[in-house]
């Protein structure tokens, strides 16, 4: 089996590919495959190909590629794979759900602290030798505990900020998701409620959806028009969900109080009337970047690679290939 990894992955991982007997594994140096004709290139040979989100892995390469015969993400999110052009041509596509939950979940909460307390700019301030003494209303910010918390998505990693939310916070939990969770509103009193209802309701509102063609431009500016002024919007799922020049002029006038972004539209790009915003909370993509969480998701996808090279079902398939 010929593997191709687009861009080096933790050593570990990396170490079982290689002791794999049957297995010509070839790593891309870290900014190669950012050069498509570089990635086109090396996957054209490849029987497998151990991808990472700023990969696209589309028609266009699975046609140079033909004896490719799975995309192993390492994510959970898989946007940056033409799910029906890979269905089409009966490869496989496996992904990393499961392992990351609690990391992200971990980095969703700090970004709500964070932007309803105002951290990052406190710091600027503390640094630029601004801090001369105590003051009453000096940065004053948003209560977090016992506050209402609005979860869009209520799958795993909305479930693990769920709980961090209302055992750790006591704020009240409002999700919407297609699926109702009567689990979750037995065991933590979440409610379900439409998106409108949430939107109006919710203190801090945490995305947790996939983007998908439903869920691209779901938060337009008629639904941040919809959120209190007070409020704080958290993203740690996908940039394209939030529009972002709708949101820049809302957290610019006042209309919600700030934002928490880990994710945004044209990654690495970021708006630029964002990074002029002191109640933005930017990020770049590191919510699942614990060091544990990386190597497992590495592992997650050497898994899938390796049980396609034994003949076995790969554990956590997206599309279950033909090749
Ligand atoms: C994912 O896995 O989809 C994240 O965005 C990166 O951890």
């Amino acid at each position: 089996m010929k593997l191709l990894v687009t861009r080096p992955i933790p050593d570990q991982a990396t170490a079982r590919l290689r002791a794999e007997p049957g297995v010509e594994t070839t790593v891309l140096e870290e900014s190669a495959a950012m050069d498509r004709a570089v990635l086109l290139d090396g996957a054209a040979g490849a029987d497998v190909i151990l991808a990472l989100l700023t990969e696209r892995m589309d028609g266009e390469l699975f046609d140079l590629s033909p004896n490719l015969r799975m995309v192993a993400n390492m994510a959970v999110g898989f946007d940056n794979v033409d799910i029906r052009a890979a269905s089409a041509r009966g490869i496989w596509v496996t992904n990393t759900p499961g392992v990351l939950d609690g990391a992200t979940a971990d980095l969703a909460m700090a970004l709500l602290l964070a932007a309803a307390r105002r951290l990052p700019e406190a710091e600027r301030f503390l640094r630029a030798g601004r801090y001369r003494r105590w003051g009453p209303m000096l940065l004053t910010g948003q209560e977090v505990h016992g506050r209402t918390l609005g979860i869009l998505g209520m799958g795993r990693i909305g479930e693990a900020v769920a709980r961090r939310a209302r055992l750790g916070f006591g704020m009240e939990i409002l999700y919407w998701d297609e699926r109702g969770r009567p689990d979750l509103e037995q065991e933590l009193g979440v409610r379900r409620t439409d998106l409108d209802t949430l939107l109006g309701a919710a203190d801090f509102v945490s995305i947790h959806l996939p983007l998908t063609g439903d869920t691209a431009g779901l938060i337009d500016a008629a639904r941040l028009a919809r959120m209190k002024p007070s409020a704080v919007l958290v993203n740690t799922a996908r940039g394209p969900i939030v529009d972002e020049a709708a949101l820049a002029a809302a957290l610019r006038s006042g209309a919600i109080w700030a934002a928490g972004l880990d994710v945004f539209e044209r990654e690495p790009e970021v708006h630029p009337d964002l990074l002029e915003l002191d109640n933005a909370v930017l990020l770049p993509h590191i919510a699942s970047a614990s060091i544990p969480t990386r190597l497992a998701m590495a592992q997650l996808a050497v898994d899938n690679v390796l049980a396609l090279h034994r003949g076995e079902d790969p554990p956590t398939p997206v599309v279950r290939g033909t090749r």
